[in-house]
């Protein structure tokens, strides 16, 4: 299986109890800041949410969005996500691939992609982007946030651990950085998990976004920019 169909299938199977991560107490100061953060953002947008999972973003936003597409690769979480109480009218889920996106419906002046980043390999990154920002308005408002990780010893690749304490497996001959995750189940998913610095961010945007920002917190990472105007 490509890293890509693992880590769907991985999510599919999660589904049911994803939202758990969002119950951690310790995320929770970082977490509300978040929040205040996105709702603001994105009040007024016209948004396209890529991985939306089980919609826990898509919510929050649509209250104050003039309206949102949200797409996912998998029906189970869209599942989930159908039954959160987004505000009416504003919302459509859609199935479908973040790295060849389909028709969609209306160009979108923002978008937000959440604990989505760090799943792509970083050879796909740039194309990811490209297609992202052909389905937006130039200027368009982005953001992107991931989690952070604890830095333990910075040679030994085994004692890094992401904010789940997650130890990162294996290193790929690009860079990415692997996780062995284990459901409820007891099925074990290496799945790519990459934590970028800012540098790293920002070279990856460089000729493609302007106003780039990026901050971390102590479990998070949050960036936004605007893409090209020309
Ligand atoms: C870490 S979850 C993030 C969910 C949501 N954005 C959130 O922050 O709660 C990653 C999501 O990516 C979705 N996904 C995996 N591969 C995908 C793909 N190729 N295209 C679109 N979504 C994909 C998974 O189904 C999962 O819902």
């Amino acid at each position: 299986m490509t890293p890509e169909a693992t880590l769907a299938k991985y999510y599919a199977e999660r589904a049911p109890y994803y939202e758990r991560v969002y119950h951690k107490p310790e995320r929770q100061s970082d977490l509300r800041r978040l929040r205040v953060w996105v709702a603001e953002a994105f009040a007024g947008k016209i948004i396209l949410e890529i991985a939306c999972g089980t919609g826990y973003w898509t919510e929050l936003i649509s209250h104050n969005a003039a309206s949102v597409v949200a797409l996912d690769f998998n029906e189970e979480v869209l599942a989930y996500a159908r039954q959160k109480p987004c505000a009416p009218g504003k919302v459509t889920f859609m199935q479908g691939d973040a790295f060849a996106l389909p028709h969609l419906p209306r160009i979108f002046d923002a978008a937000l992609a959440g604990f989505w980043w760090s799943h792509i390999p970083k050879s796909r990154l740039r194309p990811f982007l490209k297609g992202l920002h052909d389905a937006l308005q130039p200027g368009a408002l982005v953001m992107f946030f991931d989690n952070a990780y604890v830095e333990g010893n910075s040679t030994k690749l085994v004692s890094r651990k992401d904010s789940d304490g997650n130890p990162l497996s294996h290193c790929d001959g690009d860079g990415n950085t692997y996780q062995e995750r284990v459901l409820d189940d007891g099925s074990l998913h290496q799945i790519v998990k990459n934590f970028p610095e800012a540098e790293e961010l920002r070279e990856t945007l460089a000729g493609s976004a302007s106003e780039i920002e990026i901050q971390f917190l102590t479990y998070y990472w949050v960036l936004t920019y605007r893409t090209r105007r020309s």
